[in-house]
């Protein structure tokens, strides 16, 4: 009685004070342990009345230290997360951006420096912007360079092999003078190793005024090559694109003193980084530009091989396997 009196008299809004409260009741070696211990000694004809006093006793405990929590949470609450100044912070996990992003957005950076605006399209593609107005036609052999995943046939729709699909919407929709840059995904139907995957990324590069000629060209990709890798070796290889004429294929001189730029470059420290050329008349025709007071260049460039060459990472799968351990190592690179 005396305790149960007690335990109603109670009052605290001090979190230490009721647990004190709670372990001198309901404790393991509480009060109430105790009078449970002592029941077998409690003469036969006074157990009952014994019992249900030391229930009573339990039941009100229990619910005064609930009762106090609650109260205690309340103002806990009400405080808000100014309440209690003197809390420990709680770390905040900041993740890491990853090498493909960190390589796009410095291409990004060193074209806009010169005037190139960003422009996208869609990853889902018709066939019209992938090949036909790209010089294209249906059944020409060039097609099979670029092994296709379609989604349905005839009308064809696709997912677009490159991003040059995004010279085509561009053009079509602004007038020269045009430079514009577009960074995205592309697929190819391709078996994936460390070298090649079936999907990865492109920044196309395009650029049509009046008078432009492939010297205009070739000063952009050294300007460009010298930003991004620190070295100006270029070498430009002779090469073909339905797209372009004429077509090169840009190798940047990039050494060999690692494995990896061993295993990137072939064993001969030069890596193909692009292919490009003067964009041909049938395709500003094709975008409803005048090409006999326009011409222009195009290029486009892989991400991908530049990112593991830039940050020696030795196989491709690792781009999109989004292991945490792989892209928590990206956190001081920007
Ligand atoms: N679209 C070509 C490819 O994916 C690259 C390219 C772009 C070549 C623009 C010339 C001009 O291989």
């Amino acid at each position: 009685k005396e305790h149960i009196e007690k335990v109603a008299q109670f009052q605290s809004t001090s979190a230490q004070e009721i647990e004190a409260f709670r372990i001198e009741y309901l404790g393991k070696k509480g009060l109430l342990n105790q009078f449970f211990a002592a029941f077998k000694s409690v003469p036969n004809e006074q157990k009952k009345d014994f019992g249900l006093a030391v229930n009573a006793l339990k039941n009100a405990a229990e619910e005064k230290v609930n009762a106090l929590k609650a109260v205690l949470e309340n103002q806990q609450l009400a405080k808000g997360i100014y309440g209690d100044l003197s809390r420990p912070g709680e770390p905040i996990a900041i993740g890491a951006r990853h090498p493909i992003s960190i390589v796009k957005n410095q291409i990004i950076d060193i074209f806009s420096r010169i005037g190139f605006n960003v422009s996208e399209g869609p990853e889902i593609e018709d066939d019209w912007h992938n090949f036909t107005a790209l010089n294209l036609p249906e059944y020409h052999p060039a097609r099979d360079m670029q092994d296709t995943f379609f989604i349905q046939t005839n009308p064809d729709i696709l997912l677009r092999t490159h991003t040059s699909s995004v010279q085509v919407r561009y053009m079509e929709s602004n007038k020269p003078p045009i430079r514009t840059i577009s960074p995205g995904r592309v697929y190819r139907n391709e078996a994936i190793s460390a070298r090649s995957h079936c999907f990865f990324h492109q920044v196309e590069g395009l650029y049509i005024d009046k008078n432009v000629s492939f010297a205009d060209l070739k000063q952009t990709l050294q300007y460009f090559t010298t930003e991004m890798f620190g070295k100006s070796k270029i070498r430009l290889r002779p090469s073909y694109f339905p797209f372009t004429e004429p077509s090169a294929e840009v190798d940047v001189y990039w050494g060999l003193e690692t494995e990896t730029d061993y295993k990137m470059t072939k064993g001969t420290g030069w890596l193909e980084i692009m292919g490009c050329g003067m964009v041909d008349p049938n395709v500003l025709e094709n975008c409803g530009i005048d090409s006999k007071t326009y011409s222009g260049f195009a290029f486009g460039m892989g991400i991908d091989r530049i990112a593991l060459l830039l940050h020696q990472i030795s196989d491709i799968r690792l781009l999109s396997e989004n292991d945490v351990r792989f892209l928590e190592q990206f956190k001081s690179a920007f």
